[in-house]
């Protein structure tokens, strides 16, 4: 692999494929990056990735490497969701899919919890950035505990939001600004530590590796994983 012509178009100014059809993420994920010198982009029409990795980062790389196949860029990916402790990591990866709608999904963990005194809970975002041939580069996780309420408070944000209360806080990450919400959230963890690697990428061929990544969990992660 030739790093050097894979890290043209790096620079002060670098712009990066965000895999996703949803214009609302990029523009979350350009504040984050705000004064990074990256910009994220949608990709191309006809971005539409067979989800059916096992864990966050297989997704992660399914969706960032249809990103580049189709854009012919370097591409950046994330996935995320809510793991509870009390029910073995579900929904994980399952999140989007727990139920057919956002108030159904908070209904049913909800319910799920009913009468369970262990709380514990995170948001798990990872992200793979991978070259124009959709070879991985980097991944990242990113990782916001908390715990989930007995009742959903606040309008702000989305998915779960209402429902978790993050380590530190006594209010629903609903009832945060978007800022707020972006200094303490999994995805702008994950996303400040790939834009530090981005910003840091050495040529030399050994920094480029895809099994290099800084990533150890604990005993909650790995059923997360
Ligand atoms: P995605 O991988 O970012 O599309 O997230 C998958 C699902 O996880 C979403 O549909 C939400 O249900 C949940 N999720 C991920 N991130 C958040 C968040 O920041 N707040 C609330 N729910 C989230």
């Amino acid at each position: 692999m030739n790093t050097q012509e894979d890290k043209e178009g790096l620079g002060s100014n670098m712009k990066i494929v965000f895999a996703t059809g949803n214009a609302h993420k990029v523009q979350e994920v350009n504040d984050i990056a705000k004064g990074s010198g990256i910009e994220f982009e949608l990709p191309p029409d006809g971005f539409n990735p067979l989800e059916n990795g096992l864990t966050f980062e297989e997704n992660s790389l399914i969706k960032a490497q249809e990103a580049a196949r189709i854009s012919g860029r370097i591409s950046l990916a994330d996935d995320s969701g809510l793991c509870v402790e009390a029910l073995n990591g579900e929904p994980g990866i399952y999140s989007a899919r727990y139920d057919t709608t956002p108030q159904k999904r908070i209904d049913k963990l909800l319910n799920n919890l009913t009468e369970v005194a262990n709380r514990r809970a995170k948001f798990v975002c990872a992200m793979t950035l991978v070259d124009k041939d959709g070879k991985t580069i980097r991944q990242e996780v990113g990782e916001c505990h908390g715990k989930i309420a007995h009742t959903q408070t606040g309008n702000n944000g989305f998915g779960y939001d209402p429902i978790f209360i993050p380590d530190g806080y006594d209010i629903t990450i609903a009832q945060m600004s978007e800022e707020e919400k972006n200094t303490i959230s999994h995805r702008s963890r994950a996303l400040r530590k790939m834009i530090e690697f981005v910003n840091s990428w050495s040529l030399d061929a050994q920094s480029y590796s895809d099994t290099d990544n800084n990533y150890s969990g604990d005993n909650f992660s790995k059923i997360c994983h």
